[in-house]
């Protein structure tokens, strides 16, 4: 499974590649205002840290601005670093529209705030590069958002969809084991999630005492 970090935090994101554990980063609008950094500064940036997708979103509802939008984004990446870019772009009618369009215009896209298999299943025929199903937002009211996973992998396997499965809105280390176990393409994950998930006690505690052990060895 390929990880993803869910943030716009410019220094999260260079420290997290300097692990080698990064394939890419999703952003959205809440993640970029929390970031405290403009956007130009986050879009000239992320590009020379990761050598992935990037997703970046747009905000205009109708189909006809959102592909303006699009391209504009494009246009100010340079051009060594176009492959990378994602355009994410929320399900409804307006941002299926905009998706075919810019699908036929070789753009990926990235289809976010989905919350059914039957979004996921609409969001690919319209040709997006991936679909990002919100998990987490699902479990708190109450649903369980890993179903939705399984039946949208289920639902792709069965007919060779190519778009690959992010999993997003992940709150906690068992949403990424979850999700792995499923088969999932990607986990885009938060920051803080990541560091639970390297860290142990029992590792720590055994770092300490062969260090603490090391100490009585004669050099
Ligand atoms: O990638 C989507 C993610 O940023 C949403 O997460 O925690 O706001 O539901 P959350």
């Amino acid at each position: 499974m390929k990880i993803f970090v869910d943030t716009a935090d410019l220094d999260e994101i260079r420290e997290l590649a300097s692990w080698g554990i990064v394939d890419g980063v999703t952003t959205n609008p809440t993640l970029v205002a929390r970031s405290g950094r403009s956007f130009k500064e986050i879009i000239d940036e992320i590009f020379d840290i990761v050598d992935g997708p990037i997703s970046l979103e747009v905000v205009s509802e109708k189909a006809e601005d959102m592909v303006k939008e699009a391209e504009s984004l494009v246009s100010k990446i340079s051009e060594k670093h176009r492959k990378n870019i994602a355009i994410k772009i929320p399900i409804n009618p307006e941002g299926l529209k905009a998706v075919k369009v810019l699908s036929k215009k070789g753009i990926q896209t990235n289809v976010t705030l989905i919350f059914s298999a039957n979004q996921a299943l609409l969001a690919a025929k319209a040709g997006a590069t991936f679909v990002s199903p919100f998990i987490g937002r699902l479990d708190d009211i109450g649903q369980e958002g890993m179903q939705i996973v399984e039946e949208i992998m289920e639902m792709f396997i069965n007919y060779d969809i190519e778009t690959e499965v992010i999993v997003a809105s992940i709150r906690h280390p068992i949403h990424v084991i979850d999700a792995a176990r499923i088969g999932a393409d990607i986990a885009t994950i938060p920051p803080g999630i990541i560091r639970k998930m390297v860290k142990h006690s029992l590792t720590d505690v055994g770092i300490e005492k062969f260090l603490k052990d090391w100490k009585k060895v004669k050099k």
